[in-house]
């Protein structure tokens, strides 16, 4: 992330969406929590240019939106409760019975079953390609096939897409591209200057960064794309909560640095961790040993709060054992939180293009907002009550 970049954009999120100042005005707008919108004429409760009910929106969500968009570039964007279900809005506001959608291996693992096990209940068949195909997808794209998934770094095993080559082979097909972005936080990668038609965010993650909501965003690059997402939202009656749009959007204000703290502290102890006895692969893409090194740097501009390693000659157990002696970093789900997180990938691991096996027992840590030092120690005994 460049300094020019981190300026603007953090001046922007400092001074985005607040009221004009009067006389005591507060900072930010107040939450205005609302079923039922009142109309003072009947006449006007069939009109197309107000917002007629809650599920619809506020001012407030109208500002998340705008923040979106202006993260990203995008034309619109959608809100939903999760970042799960901001996916599968994505998705379904893209496919209908009959077509085939390409997923990435690397998918996250929910976003996985969703089209493996829901999808293929409406007729919609799903083909999981490998994440390094880059232009060989062209060979997978069907004269049916709709839309391709993409999710760069990926969960878990964080291999990076050559976007541009699948952009280029789905434009030439009339091929729809969505990313999950959520592990950039739109802030050191742009998918949608690269092409994609898609960007979807768990806004849990670092937008929320107290791991105290559930929230997400699909960003579309064109106005025609964000009417279809936002016309499939209305009819999946999908919403955002007041209190959690104000949450995100306050959020939104201190991003940059938080995400800056965590991203560097990731980086440190993934160079720290390459070499250390018990450990085997680190999986961070910043690494100029990760294989997708080259492709990171050019589509890149900056890193994330989280990757992952493996235990070198260590099984399954070893990993338990290995995050039960960790003191600072919690035992939990979910990553861009105050809080440092760890947990062991075995049991949700489903790849079937590039395999299971990654050398070792795969451990991925979330940095959050502690001293860098103090997690290395944590991570150094941990390590220790290995050996
Ligand atoms: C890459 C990715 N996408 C989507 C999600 C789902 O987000 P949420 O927990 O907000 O539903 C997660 C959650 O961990 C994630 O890691």
């Amino acid at each position: 992330m460049s300094d020019n970049d981190d300026i603007s954009l953090q001046t922007r999120f400092a001074h985005f969406s607040r009221p004009k100042a009067g006389l005591g005005t507060p900072v930010n707008y107040g939450i205005d929590r609302a079923s039922t919108l009142l109309f003072d004429r009947a006449e006007d409760l069939y009109r197309s240019d107000l917002r007629g009910y809650g599920r619809h929106g506020s001012e407030l969500h109208d500002n998340l939106e705008a923040a979106f968009c202006a993260l990203e570039n995008g034309a619109g964007t959608s809100l939903t409760s999760s970042g799960l279900s901001a996916c599968s809005l994505a998705i379904l506001s893209c496919v209908k019975a009959g077509d085939h959608l390409l997923l990435t291996d690397s998918a996250y693992g929910p976003v996985r079953s969703f089209c493996l096990n829901y999808l293929n209940r409406f007729g919609i068949d799903t083909e999981i390609y490998d994440p390094r195909i880059g232009a060989g997808i062209k060979d997978l794209i069907r004269p049916n096939t709709t839309l391709i998934w993409l999710e760069s770094p990926g969960s878990l095993t964080f291999e990076v897409q050559d976007i541009p080559a699948v952009v280029a082979c789905a434009q030439a097909q009339k091929v729809i591209t969505a990313i999950d972005n959520t592990w950039s936080a739109g802030l050191t990668l742009k998918p949608l200057s690269l092409g994609v038609d898609i960007s979807v965010h768990s806004a849990t993650k670092y937008f929320g960064g107290h791991s105290d909501l559930l929230a997400g965003a699909v960003i579309s690059q064109t106005k025609a794309m964000a009417r279809k997402v936002n016309q499939t939202r209305r009819q999946l009656g999908h919403s955002l909560s007041p209190d959690d749009a104000y949450q995100v959007l306050r959020g939104f204000r201190t991003v940059i640095p938080r995400f800056r703290h965590a991203e560097s502290s990731a980086l440190t102890l993934a160079k720290w961790l390459e070499g250390r006895t018990n450990v085997g692969r680190v999986l961070h893409p910043a690494l100029p040993s990760h294989p997708d090194h080259n492709i990171w740097a050019r589509d890149f501009s900056g890193g994330a709060c989280i990757f992952s390693f493996t235990l070198k000659g260590k099984n399954e157990d070893d990993a338990v054992s290995f995050i039960n002696h960790l003191k600072l970093f919690g035992i939990g789900y979910s990553y861009g939180g105050f809080e440092s997180l760890a947990i062991h990938c075995g049991p949700q691991l489903r790849r079937s293009q590039t395999g299971q096996d990654f050398g070792g027992p795969i451990i991925r840590l979330a940095c959050g907002m502690e001293s860098v030092n103090n997690l290395q120690h944590d991570l150094e005994q941990a390590l220790n009550a290995l050996t």
